[in-house]
């Protein structure tokens, strides 16, 4: 058994669904996997997490003890459907150490498998803490607002290099609203969100009004999706929220190991938590030697390496490639027919080695094959279902095209912002 990962389900925003979602994921973890030792622990002041998981009497140990000097380990109990829990209490007092501290902390306790963290809607000395602690931070958005304030739980991460644990989860989504009678709400989250370069996950959390009673009752106990609402879509949406966080954690172990490539152009497993397609997407030949031109699409976080000659073929009498590309980066910002049943659109932003923009070419995408074909292969999904979807492709720039390393990732993720920033203050994306 390896050791401990963290998930901390966080948000700013107040009733989102943070308590739904930890709980109900430790349930549906379990479920998913019984050897594994599931724990959950919370630092609101509330006793959701006591109410669905607790057995038995109150005993000494609570989640104070997760911060005192010394550790408790009676504080760990057995609880409902296999999940250990810890007591949660009333009123917590952070202790006198800085908010990275609690990763060391967490990381010293003897805990195996996933320990799930639920946290208050502020941004304190526990939920900051929290944060850094974890592996995998979920942070449920509901509306525009729990969008926006996503960018605080961002920034504490940017600020000490955790940025990629973070990921979105649509919840309490209205699968019937619609903005402005034509977009639904959770279309447009996920577009927003991917424009802000957020990581969302693939499943959402609806709004139901069965999940709604399980926590409305007066009773004191809180009964699980999983054994309450079965017939509910929320049932399927935990439980493929709960194979993502799963998969997450298998991924942790071998994340450094490149055999863990996809094979097929189909969604699959993840390299380094990226979706890595092996094919060159215009001549479906493997092409994970690493020396071709890498591609990077935004919304699903695609990447792949085209062969060069398989490119040129693709944009033989576009002007912009017969510029020079050497470690220069194509944007492909493509106008899908998704939102508007529009038609759509490719255009096509050169940048230059030092990210500034070079020149700008477009052209319609609705003719059969061609690079409606290679646009569709590199999105994963047809054409109909783009929105405004962005996909970067890079020339020989093998120094930060190293995904499988640590500093390669970081150096990537900084070119595409500035990408992005560019784009945007030019009003190309
Ligand atoms: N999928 C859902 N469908 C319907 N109601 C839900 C759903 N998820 C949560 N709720 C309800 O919404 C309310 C807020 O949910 P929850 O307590 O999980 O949010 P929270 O983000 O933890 O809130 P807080 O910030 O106050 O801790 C609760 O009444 C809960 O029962
Ligand atoms: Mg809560």
């Amino acid at each position: 058994m390896k050791g401990l990962f963290v998930v901390t389900v966080a948000s700013e925003k107040g009733g989102v669904g943070k308590t739904t979602i930890a709980t109900n994921l430790a349930v549906y973890l379990k479920a998913l996997n019984e050897n594994l030792p599931v724990t959950i622990a919370s630092f609101d002041n509330h006793f959701s997490v006591d109410q669905m998981f607790a057995l038995g009497p109150r005993s000494e140990g609570t989640v104070a003890d997760l911060l005192a000097e010394k550790w408790n380990d009676q504080a760990v109990r057995f609880g409902q459907y296999g999940v250990q829990y810890i007591p949660s209490e009333r009123r917590l007092i952070p202790p006198h150490k800085p908010s990275e501290w609690l990763r060391k902390r967490l990381a010293g306790l003897g805990l195996e498998g996933i320990l799930i963290l639920d946290t208050r809607p502020i941004l304190d000395w526990f939920t900051e803490a929290a944060l850094l602690a974890a592996d995998l931070v979920l942070a449920p958005v509901k509306d525009r607002a729990s969008l926006i304030n996503a960018g605080a739980l961002r920034k504490v991460l940017d600020d000490h290099g955790r940025t990629a644990s973070l990921w979105l989860v649509p919840s309490l989504v209205d699968a019937r609203s619609r903005l402005n009678g034509e977009v639904r709400v959770h279309e447009f989250l996920r577009f927003a969100a991917a424009e802000r370069d957020y990581q969302v996950v693939d499943t959402q959390i609806n709004k139901s009004p069965k999940v709604e009673s399980l926590a409305s009752g007066f009773s004191s106990r809180i009964p699980s999706v999983l054994t309450h609402a079965r017939g509910t879509i929320v049932h399927g949406q935990f439980r493929e929220l709960a194979e993502f966080v799963l998969a997450k954690y298998m991924d942790s172990s071998r994340s450094e190991r490149p055999e863990s490539v996809s094979s097929g152009l189909s969604e699959g497993p993840h390299l380094a938590g990226k979706r890595l397609v092996a094919e060159c997407p215009v001549c479906c030949q493997n092409s994970l030697s690493g020396s071709g031109h890498f591609y990077f699409e935004l919304r699903s976080r695609r990447s792949g390496w085209l062969h060069p000659g398989c490119l040129a073929d693709q944009f033989d009498g576009f002007e912009l490639f017969s510029f020079d590309l050497s470690d220069g980066l194509v944007a492909m910002v493509i106008d899908g027919p998704g939102l508007l049943e529009i038609e759509p659109r490719l255009s096509l932003h050169l940048f230059d080695a030092s990210g500034d923009l070079v020149v700008t070419e477009s052209c319609s995408l609705s003719e059969e094959g061609g690079v409606g074909a290679l646009v569709e292969a590199m999105l994963g999904r047809p054409l109909h279902q783009a929105y405004h979807e962005l996909i970067l492709v890079c020339f020989d720039q093998a120094d930060i095209l190293q995904q499988v390393s640590p500093e390669g990732r970081s150096a990537w993720r900084g070119v595409r912002r500035k990408v992005l920033r560019e784009l945007r203050l030019a009003g190309l994306f």
